[in-house]
């Protein structure tokens, strides 16, 4: 990582945010973040990169959502910190993403805030990612055909993640708003056949490879059906379920199917994995990485990255965005906290 400044913040907003990944193209942002989740994941040693199940604020009023923290540390260097917040009715009802978040780094020589970075184009984007690192593993690699159920600001990046990895020419698209499904095409950044499909089954049993990202209810999934006729070796990347009571897949196809979690308790807890046993649960996702080679019989398989969102992801995705930034002096760069000449004094400046 580039090293920023001893006094300063960087201050990278969703503008700034956005110019580094035009400055860099938007292929190649997301195959520099497909490979930081890959790499992250080969090789993770628990000695000195740690994450932490996220934590937070669930609440019903006065609507539906969450505010939680997502940390994670690379020893002796950095600590990545997302807050995120999630409110399915925002979209419809303000005009905002359900999902806003923002990184911050911390130096662990000082604890000093490094860059403050805006979070929400770039959940997006490590989601993909992972999802792409995933599908790259377990989806048979002429997999052409792409189901994407649910086809919010989630389903736009899962897309492009997987189109840089396998040769998608297909996308069936379905979400419980016909006019998203049907505004799918104009969103996405690579040109590919859309068809809107007029169920979530239909989509899923033409597929190989399927998305779901939905904002479905508490207790209201799956969204596919028990009934649905999947294609032998399909692969699912299960992004939508990341609250208690929220899952998309029905659970006879979670129990006959590789389950690859994120992160193993949080999975348990909020993912498609709450409605498994411990014991029902393929390897994680950086352990399915480090033995990627064992895993490929799985390709002819029922596989089902279950994705709740790791830590890690987010410090990678902040880090790649604040080098360029500092490259291409890209942001503000200012003295937001006090750097004292008395470091005695908290009333220096004053
Ligand atoms: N796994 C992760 O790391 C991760 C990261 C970000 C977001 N998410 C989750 O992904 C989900 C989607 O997020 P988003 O930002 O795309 O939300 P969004 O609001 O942009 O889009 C969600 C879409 O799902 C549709 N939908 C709701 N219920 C449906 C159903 N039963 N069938 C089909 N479509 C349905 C909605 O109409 C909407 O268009 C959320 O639950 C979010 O929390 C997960």
């Amino acid at each position: 990582m580039a090293s920023a400044s001893v006094e300063t913040t960087a201050v990278l907003t969703a503008t700034d945010v956005a110019d580094v990944i035009r400055v860099v193209g938007i292929d190649q942002f997301m195959d520099d973040v497909i490979d930081g989740v890959r790499c992250a994941a080969e090789d993770l040693n628990p000695e000195t990169t740690m994450t932490i199940e996220r934590a937070g604020f669930q609440y019903e009023k006065p609507c539906l959502g969450l505010v939680e923290w997502m940390p994670s540390m690379e020893l002796g260097r950095a600590v990545g910190i997302k807050t995120v917040g999630y409110h399915p009715s925002n979209p419809n009802q303000r005009g905002l993403p359900s999902v806003m978040a923002t990184t911050s780094i911390h130096d662990t020589g000082t604890g000093r805030l490094i860059a403050l970075v805006d979070a929400t184009l770039l959940t997006a984007i490590r989601t993909g990612a992972a999802s792409a690192v995933v599908t790259d593993i377990l989806a048979r690699p002429d997999s052409s055909t792409l189901a994407l159920i649910g086809c919010g600001a989630q389903s736009v990046t899962q897309a492009h993640a997987i189109s840089r990895v396998r040769p998608i020419t297909r996308v069936l698209a379905f979400d419980a708003d016909p006019l998203v499904a049907e505004s799918l095409a104009d969103r996405l950044p690579f040109a590919v056949q859309v068809e809107v499909m007029n169920s979530a089954d239909e989509a899923a049993s033409q597929a190989d490879i399927i998305c779901t990202a939905t904002t479905v209810d508490i207790g209201a999934g799956p969204v596919i059906s028990e009934a649905a006729l999947l294609r032998p070796g399909v692969h699912i990347n299960a992004v939508g379920a990341d609250f208690p009571g929220k899952t998309e897949l029905p659970m006879s196809v979670l129990k006959s199917a590789l389950v690859v979690p994120d992160e193993v308790s949080q999975c348990l807890k909020e993912g498609e994995s709450q409605q498994l046993a411990p014991s029902d649960l393929g390897p994680d996702l950086p352990a399915l990485v480090q033995a990627a080679a064992d895993h490929a019989d799985h390709r002819n398989g029922l596989t089902i990255f279950d994705s709740t969102g790791w830590s890690l992801e987010d410090l990678i995705a902040a880090e790649i965005v604040l080098e360029h930034a500092l490259h291409h002096e890209i942001g503000i760069h200012t003295e937001l906290q006090h750097t004292p000449a008395d470091p005695y004094n908290p009333y220096e400046l004053l």
